[in-house]
């Protein structure tokens, strides 16, 4: 029966911070995705691939409790996505160690991450250099049919197909299946305060879970240039939560009055991400049944990613 829908997959890092441009630019179509019942979902917290840059024990569970409560939040469906921990699911890692073995080094060197840690210089960990090979494993285990990801991820769901396609080669045997990647439409760039993109790592972002009070602080902070009719930063925001046929009477109503337009633009914010960010305070309120939700996850994806694992065994001759 799980096998009638095409089958989808994706990861999310815990890194938290999330902001509203994560959400326009891509937790929501998550949601919508997975809405339609097309697909069988499996998603999850890429824990082990975020270990790589966030070593410390109380920041990883706090990052790992925050990003589930943010998607089941903004209406990922717990009883139709199977959602779990990558580091709950063993399959992945022993996966990726038979992946290490078929894949040479020049081919890996090749990856843009490594490339672009290698032209500034970095000293760069191992297990970043083997990131797309875990990633493999994250998607063949499932049998993956499409992968979810921004358009920086291409490459990586490129390396997934190449590794799936030199392991039936080498190996003589139809294992995996190669998966297509389904690059998320490009949502405009969501500015930030600064009118720089919106980044944790600029120190201007609009918080997707935040007090009224912080809102207002942020949107009070936008920068506004004020030589033209409009001030740019803040309609290019408003336009995100309100048509811009309504916005035209808005803004032609406080034409030239920037405090009036951000404080609409506050109220506006507000009262779309409010079913959201009471969502979100309720789940804080429980995080006995978030766990209870990733160890359902956990069952699941172990019995999937456990049968293909057994096929892997048998195909590279250490199980009979
Ligand atoms: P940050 O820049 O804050 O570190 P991430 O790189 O973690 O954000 O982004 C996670 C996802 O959110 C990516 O898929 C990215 O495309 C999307 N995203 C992040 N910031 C924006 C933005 N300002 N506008 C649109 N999408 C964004
Ligand atoms: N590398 C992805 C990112 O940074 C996260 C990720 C890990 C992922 N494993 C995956 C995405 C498997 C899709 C499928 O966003």
């Amino acid at each position: 029966m799980t096998n009638a829908k095409p089958v989808l997959v994706s990861g999310v890092k815990p890194t938290g911070d999330l902001h509203i441009g994560n959400y326009f630019g891509a937790m929501r179509q998550f949601v919508e995705l997975t809405k339609e019942g097309k697909y069988r979902p499996y998603i999850f917290v890429a824990d082990y691939h975020a270990l790589n840059t966030m070593q410390d024990a109380e920041e990883m569970r706090a990052r790992t409790l925050e990003v589930v409560m943010a998607y089941l939040a903004i209406g990922l469906d717990p009883n139709d996505v199977v959602f779990f921990k990558q580091s709950d699911v063993p399959t992945h890692t022993e996966l990726c160690w038979i992946f290490d073995t078929i894949t040479t080094m020049p081919y890996l060197m090749r990856a843009h991450a490594f490339k672009d840690a290698e032209a500034k210089n970095k000293e760069i960990c191992v297990g970043t250099f083997n990131y797309p090979m875990l990633m493999a494993a994250d998607i063949l285990l499932y049998d993956a049919d499409v992968v979810p990801v921004g358009a920086d991820q291409k490459q990586h769901i490129e390396i997934a197909r190449d590794t799936a396609e030199k392991f039936n080669r080498t190996f003589k045997t139809e294992t995996f299946k190669l998966p297509e990647p389904y690059i998320m439409p490009d949502v405009a760039v969501v500015p930030g305060t600064d009118g720089r993109k919106m980044s944790k790592s600029y120190n201007n972002v609009i918080p997707l879970f935040c007090s009224r009070d912080e809102l207002t602080k942020a949107v009070m902070s936008i920068v506004t240039d004020s030589s033209g009719e409009r001030p740019e930063n803040v309609y290019a925001l408003h336009k995100l939560v309100r048509s811009e046929q309504e916005l035209e009477q808005v803004y032609a109503q406080h034409n030239g009055n920037y405090k009036a337009l951000k404080e609409t633009l506050i109220q506006d914010l507000y009262n779309y991400f409010a079913p959201i960010n009471a969502k979100y305070e309720e789940l804080k309120k429980d995080p006995s049944a978030i766990y209870d939700l990733l160890e359902k996850g956990k069952i699941e994806a172990r019995a999937v990613s456990e049968a293909k694992m057994e096929e892997v065994r048998k195909a590279i001759g250490v199980a009979n």
